[in-house]
């Protein structure tokens, strides 16, 4: 199917669209935008020229512009605004006993669907859990993995305190997922455009549209390893064998409200 139609009695023939488009599929050399040959396998789908164009000409893939959400410039949050968001968002580790709504989850991802991906590939699985039962399977399962490590005498357990989250462990404290009401898995196919890319950006998009609605979370990479070390994991959550996971989080209501940021490193960059 042609991804592109261009309504040529509307089009203003600004070749805007033809400048845009990431992979040059609109020929502008006539003053007529005109798709090129071999759009249809080559078309990334990325909407720039539909929602780029002034007039409104194009229609992409069956959408019309009138058919996408227009861009409002009152909702722009200001350098300051953003600023703050970005400085005073904090991985959460003490949660509420208050579960998160579905809904409000399912909001949220349905901004992650915007997070930018490898040739707009938008190959990003998501598996969320507020089952308790669960949880704790997935935490005993990461504990066994890090008990065999310790024993095996694993060089990760060289690198990483694993001994001191399964002391806590057996002493009904939870280091791993931090007693949290939700756990968040991305995974993606391990061939594709940039997968890990994709996964973490998406969840950087979580982090932040949860933080804006006063839900906390933390990345969890003590189980990224272990799902990748251990297949037992693997295998309860159903994943399949040609996806990998790229990124864990939790999340849930903070216990406690943070009143200043913390200092950091001075940014280390250098002009070349
Ligand atoms: C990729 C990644 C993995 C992380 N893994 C863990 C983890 O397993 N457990 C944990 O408590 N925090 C984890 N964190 C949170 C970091 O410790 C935290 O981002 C850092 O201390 C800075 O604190 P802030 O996020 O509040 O600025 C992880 C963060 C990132 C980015």
């Amino acid at each position: 199917m042609q991804p592109l139609i261009i309504n040529h009695e509307i089009c203003n023939q600004d070749g805007i669209c033809a400048e845009v488009c990431p992979r040059k599929l609109i020929d502008f050399s006539t003053k007529t935008p005109t798709p090129v040959a071999g759009i249809e396998t080559q078309c990334i789908r990325c909407g720039h020229c539909m929602a780029v164009c002034p007039t409104a000409a194009i229609s992409m893939a069956g959408i019309k512009p009138d058919d996408c959400e227009p861009i409002d410039k009152k909702l722009r949050a200001t350098t300051a605004q953003l600023t703050h968001i970005l400085k005073s968002r904090r991985s959460i580790r003490v949660y509420q006993d208050r579960p998160v709504e579905r809904e409000t989850i399912e909001n949220i991802l349905d901004v992650c669907r915007f997070a930018p991906t490898g040739s707009n590939a938008q190959q990003v699985d998501w598996i969320i859990t507020d089952d308790q039962v669960k949880i704790r399977t997935l935490s005993q399962m990461t504990i066994d993995w890090m008990k065999q490590a310790i024993e095996t005498n694993d060089s990760i357990s060289k690198n990483v305190p694993l001994a001191g989250i399964v002391e806590g462990w057996q002493k009904g404290e939870d280091r791993l997922f931090r007693s949290a009401p939700l756990v968040l898995i991305t995974h993606a196919p391990e061939i594709s455009s940039m997968p890990r890319e994709n996964c973490v950006i998406a969840m950087t998009y979580f982090d932040l549209v949860a933080f804006s609605l006063g839900i906390g979370t933390c990345w969890i990479g003590l189980f990224m390893l272990a799902v990748a070390h251990h297949p037992p994991i693997w295998q309860f959550l159903e994943i399949p064998d040609d996806h990998r996971v790229f990124g864990t989080m939790v999340a849930g209501y903070p216990k406690y409200k943070y009143q200043r940021i913390p200092a950091r490193h001075d940014a280390k960059a250098v002009w070349l």
